[in-house]
């Protein structure tokens, strides 16, 4: 583990809104490394947005361009890399992520996640009139998929906190 942690990626798991995109950006730039978004990477590639992309092309769709951006930025290292929340369902991607780097995830309470994703209509997932119990429902099913997936796990409920956590569990 050690030469994952120290020369490959470090890769940001879990649920929609606990703050992968956040903790990344901020865990990248305490370690000095870049940071990929993969839900923008893919959008830059397809040159539209990730609601557009579920709207237009189809779910399987997009989890295939999931696939591919972890085959493409895993040719990189030392990288900062925030996955999507449903990228690590695909025990391929976890292979390949796992392999070239270490993964982390931010579990923040249930009740912030929540709060977070209260007004948002970019996740197509959670559009749809019985967001609450069909975001329980997901959130339950994938959490242990996520543990089983990751190296290490922090729960702080702010971002910044989260980051500071990583920065300290990395550089044991
Ligand atoms: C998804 C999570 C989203 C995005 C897409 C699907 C999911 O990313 O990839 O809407 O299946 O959980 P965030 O986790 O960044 O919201």
């Amino acid at each position: 583990q050690t030469m994952r942690r120290q020369f490959g990626n470090v890769v940001l798991c879990g649920f929609m809104g606990c703050g992968k995109s956040t903790a990344g950006q901020l865990l990248a730039q305490k370690l000095g490394r870049d940071f990929v978004d993969m839900d923008t990477f893919i959008e830059q590639r397809e040159n539209k947005t990730v609601s557009a992309i579920f709207a237009e092309n189809g779910e399987e769709y997009f989890r295939s361009c999931e696939a591919d951006a972890c085959r493409t930025l895993t040719r990189r290292s030392g990288l900062v890399i925030a996955t999507g929340g449903g990228t690590l369902l695909n025990t391929k991607n976890v292979e390949i992520l796992r392999e070239t780097g270490i993964i982390a995830l931010l579990q923040p309470p249930y009740e912030t996640i929540v709060q977070r994703l209260a007004g948002d209509h970019t996740r197509p997932l959670l559009e749809r009139p019985d967001k609450e119990t069909a975001m329980r429902k997901l959130y339950e099913s994938r959490m242990p998929q996520y543990q089983a997936a990751a190296d290490l796990a922090v729960t702080a409920a702010e971002s910044a906190a989260a980051a500071q956590e990583l920065a300290a569990l990395l550089a044991k």
